[in-house]
């Protein structure tokens, strides 16, 4: 089957969501890491719960809620003015730095963000940082009010772009993504960021287990749902090889 379609995960697999650590870390030093560690796993988790509850609030509201959480847990009270410059980076994130080389190398293929994000908050970051002019959609499930891994959000490939979920290839670094897609049907690229030998090797020889090494064990290494993805890539510049062998 040819792949007409390349549709990605935005947050940990375009945009660096560690990125974050710049303004956590200036806001209250020393707690950057932790802030950052708590703030996403606890924004992914809200997506679950809140989709399971039947009580949909988009990603924005959901961002807004568990950093209020984050800080709060950690005794940390921010005024209105950092509060809101913490917020504000996420629709400043960082590209990963090979997320725009890999991009344009993919010309050819229809390209598009499908994200848990709101709309707006998608539609800043993705002006922010010029993928506007590369991307032919930015897709938010804002509309089907349930987020991804639900069925319901990969749907949106279809409706939106017109192509079949065998005409696409999902890429995504976040596990519980990839193994959603795949259960809909998408072909998957998992971009495995962190792999186990490396994880293992992290776990091994840090005295005190960091944030982000627990984040990176949660979040970054693939679960066990007897879902495998197609692919497994190192990072975005090595989709090309993907396609070309397919
Ligand atoms: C997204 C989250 C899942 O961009 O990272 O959809």
């Amino acid at each position: 089957m040819t792949i007409k379609a390349l549709v990605f995960d935005a947050y940990g697999t375009l945009y660096d969501v560690q990125s974050v650590a710049a303004v956590t870390d200036e806001a209250f030093p020393g707690h950057g890491e932790m802030i950052s560690q708590i703030w996403r796993m606890k924004q992914l988790e809200y997506t679950w719960l809140r989709s399971l509850m039947g009580r949909y609030e988009d990603f924005e509201v959901i961002t807004r809620d568990t950093l209020t959480y984050t800080l709060s847990v950690l005794g940390l009270k921010p005024s209105a003015g950092i509060f809101d410059r913490i917020m504000d980076k996420y629709v400043h994130l960082d590209l990963y730095p090979d997320a725009k080389d890999a991009l344009a190398a993919l010309k050819g293929y229809k390209l598009a963000i499908l994200s848990n994000g709101s709309t707006d908050m998608l539609n800043a970051l993705v002006r922010n940082t010029g993928l506007d002019k590369i991307l032919d959609a930015t897709i938010s499930i804002d509309s089907k009010r349930i987020f991804k891994p639900s069925p319901q959000a990969y749907m949106l490939i279809e409706e939106q772009l017109g192509v079949k979920p065998n005409e696409v290839l999902f890429v995504s670094s976040n596990p519980f993504d990839a193994c959603g897609a795949k259960a809909f049907g998408l072909n998957v690229a998992w971009i495995e960021r962190v792999t186990p030998e490396a994880m293992a090797l992290e776990c091994k020889t840090t005295d005190m287990v960091r944030p982000l090494t627990m984040f990176r064990a949660m979040r970054m290494q693939m679960d066990q749902f007897g879902l495998e993805p197609d692919h497994r890539v190192k990072g975005l510049s090595g989709l090309p090889a993907v396609l070309a062998a397919k």
